[in-house]
């Protein structure tokens, strides 16, 4: 066969997924608080390439966060204790949705709350004006909150009747985002799933605490914090294969992905897409770099599609 023939057919692995109703076009997609708005960097960065973008976590109100300092840099990662610092929903929707409709991309709107209540007015103010958001991330697992947050993601009643009451009011896609700080995180994921989420994602940041021994206090101002970066990616591969054996719904795989072979260790523990955070501070077109890679990955094990090779690690113990 004529090599150029060849090789435009091995080339033709088919990146796309789907979650829920939703078609990606790649199952890479920037992770929330990384990627602010999804709108910053795209002089910088052509983001239409992206299979998604999570916005950073938006509230009910504004949110000022926590007063600095409030990242620090570790081993191999970083802790940071943001405290959802957002401009609020109601300015969410009239400055950041507008933007959206030539972004060419999806694009998941992260929320946080502290009571059920909250979580539902934000959603329903958003569903009640018009805009190409293609879903809900639900943030239950920020550790730098002092309420709301990771009370949820901690416990699988709260996070069935968070679920189960956004689920009455959204058909767009609804993503449960999950906590490694717990003692089992696939029971949470079976709670979200019970109770009608399209998808989970694993995992937000991990406890942490870094201490400056000659000022002897913290190196961040909340004293813990999260920890995020390549430091986590084991945990995230772990708890992508733990959900992967316990539910049927698609697993956003996120922690510490660096390049190509990080998302495809993801992926073959269980996870349909990933999401990219940490690295876009040293590169915010990172994530474009990987989607090569695993092309290149797709061409040397002639693989057709992506969705192929989901949960192959896992699987035989499901
Ligand atoms: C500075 C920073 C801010 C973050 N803000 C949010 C946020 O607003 N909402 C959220 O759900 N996750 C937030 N995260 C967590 C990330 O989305 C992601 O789950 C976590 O960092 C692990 O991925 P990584 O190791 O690739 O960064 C934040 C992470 C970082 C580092």
């Amino acid at each position: 066969m004529d090599l150029f023939i060849q090789q435009e057919m091995l080339s033709l692995i088919d990146m796309s997924i789907k979650i829920g109703k939703v078609l990606f076009k790649n199952p890479i997609i920037t992770a929330s608080g990384t990627f602010g708005y999804g709108t910053e960097v795209s002089s910088l960065v052509n983001v239409s390439k992206f299979g998604g973008i999570v916005t950073k976590s938006i509230t009910l109100n504004p949110r000022e966060g926590n007063p600095p300092p409030r990242i620090v840099e570790t081993p191999s990662g970083m802790l940071n204790s943001i405290g959802l610092a957002n401009i609020g929903v109601d300015q969410y929707i009239s400055k950041k949705i507008p933007l959206y409709s030539t972004i060419g991309t999806n694009i998941i709107m992260n929320i946080a709350g502290t009571t059920v209540n909250e979580y539902i007015e934000i959603i329903k103010k958003v569903e009640s004006v018009s805009s190409n958001i293609v879903g809900y991330e639900i943030n239950i697992s920020c550790p730098n909150v002092k309420r709301g947050g990771m009370e949820f993601g901690i416990d699988c009643d709260l996070t069935e009747k968070l679920t189960e009451s956004l689920r009455k009011i959204t058909e767009r896609l609804l993503i449960v985002k999950l906590s490694p700080n717990v003692t089992n995180i696939a029971s949470i994921a079976q709670s979200a799933e019970k109770a009608g989420a399209d998808a989970v994602s694993a995992i937000n940041t991990v406890v942490g605490m870094s201490i400056d021994i000659h000022k002897q206090k913290s190196k961040v101002y909340t004293k813990l914090s999260g920890l995020s970066g390549p430091a986590i990616r084991p945990i995230g591969i772990a708890s992508v294969h733990k959900i992967f054996q316990a539910i049927d719904i698609p697993i956003i795989g996120i922690g510490g992905i660096t390049c190509g072979n990080d998302v495809l260790e993801y992926i073959l523990a269980g996870a349909s897409a990933v999401q990219v955070g940490t690295s876009n501070y040293r590169d915010p077109g990172i994530a474009l770099s990987m989607i090569e890679e695993i092309k290149l990955y797709g061409e040397k094990y002639i693989i057709s599609s992506i969705s192929d090779i989901v949960g192959v690690v896992s699987s035989n113990t499901k």
